[in-house]
């Protein structure tokens, strides 16, 4: 108490002549009124994140759809806060090759538009995955040769398409189990394993700038799916494979951020490899209650700062501008609140979280 009443002294109280000298034990000491609480750091994310050579991106889909108002509303924030765009559904197979003879660009690529009148980049997702393709192809009866003939057609055509415009794609998209053995799929079935390698390639001869990258789920920490996808990349880089990074999703549930996220983005950049954060989102049960989501902040910042240790880490996106457009409540019935901001737009203390790591 007394070594705190002559701090006070020292430190507010000298200059007014309030300090009682050798009697400041005896006086009450004076408590100056608290300063202003500092204003909140209104700058935009992406503009803190550039600072750090960090860009941040979002994914979206239906929020770009939205008209009128909401439209306006969403196209602000998303332009304001974010450096990097990912059509969340708009360059998959059965969007953007409806039928054998047919690619539909135009949603893409009014996403691609916005993104460059904005200044923001583009990623591209996704080229060889084992959901959402057209029944056209996984109902045909193909021969190795044909399936791999329309594996590179439609690469050669997607990436050619944006060539230029797309930062990077996803080229292969979640083709491990969790034990690390290869997902079965229409391409392992019908190609066989070379796939994998035969869309790095075709992305390759299709834009020689692009950062090619294989993305993947439940590889973020060090585990059986994320040493089988190091001895993949160690081995794609071996045989000159072109191969940029990896993409590590980042799907989690609150808590459940891998404490081996630092060191296993250290191990991916050790093989020169760049490492994005491509999907980030942390789902919580509903309803959210305001320690759920001052828990989400944490998380938030964990992941945000794994990804700050490495500089092969410069990108993080999240899947969702806000909790109106996210994917988690429809496909995780329960769940949501997963983005930094609420359904109204308003931000979340993981926004706060991330504005006060980036500051
Ligand atoms: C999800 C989209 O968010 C949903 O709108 C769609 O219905 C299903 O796909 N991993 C991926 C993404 O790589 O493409 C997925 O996106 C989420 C999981």
């Amino acid at each position: 108490m007394r070594a705190h009443g002559a701090w006070l002294c020292a430190a507010a109280l000298a200059a007014a002549g309030a300090c009682g000298g050798d009697h400041a034990s005896t006086t009450q000491p004076v408590i100056p009124p608290p300063p202003p609480a500092p204003a909140a750091d209104t700058t935009p994310l992406r503009v803190l994140a550039a600072r750090h050579s960090l860009l941040i991106g979002a994914a979206v889909d239906r929020g770009f759809r939205y008209t009128g108002s909401d439209s306006a509303t969403f196209r602000a924030l998303l332009a304001k806060q974010f450096s990097v765009l990912t059509p969340e559904n708009d360059m998959k197979w059965d969007h953007i090759h409806p039928a054998r003879n047919t690619y539909r660009f135009e949603p893409a690529d009014s996403i691609v538009a916005f993104a460059e009148a904005n200044g923001m980049k583009v990623r591209g997702h996704n080229l060889a995955w084992h959901s959402q393709l057209p029944a056209w192809l996984t109902s045909g009866t193909w021969t190795p040769a044909e399936a791999t003939a329309l594996l590179d057609d439609h690469i050669a055509t997607v990436v050619g398409h944006y060539r230029g415009r797309v930062m990077e794609w996803d080229v292969v998209n979640e083709a491990l189990n969790d034990d690390g053995t290869k997902r079965s799929s229409f391409w392992l079935a019908n190609v066989g394993p070379g796939y994998i390698e035969r869309a790095f390639r075709d992305a390759r001869a299709a834009d020689s700038a692009a950062g090619l990258f294989y993305n993947d789920y439940n590889i973020e920490g060090m585990n059986a799916k994320s040493d089988s996808l190091y001895a993949m990349m160690q081995d794609f880089k071996a045989r000159g494979v072109p191969v940029t990074g990896v993409g590590f999703e980042s799907h989690f549930q609150l808590g459940g951020v891998p404490s081996s996220l630092a060191a296993n983005i250290a191990r991916f950049a050790g093989l020169g490899l760049k490492v994005h954060i491509t999907e980030l989102d942390v789902r919580m049960l509903l309803p959210a209650t305001s320690t759920q989501l001052d828990a989400q902040a944490s998380d938030y910042t964990t992941v945000v700062s794994a990804c700050m240790q490495t500089t092969a880490c410069d990108l993080v996106t999240i899947w969702g501008v806000s909790d109106r457009e996210s994917w988690i409540p429809g496909t995780f019935p329960g769940w949501g609140a997963a983005t930094l901001f609420d359904a109204q737009y308003q931000s979340k203390p993981a926004y706060a979280a991330l504005v006060k790591l980036l500051q």
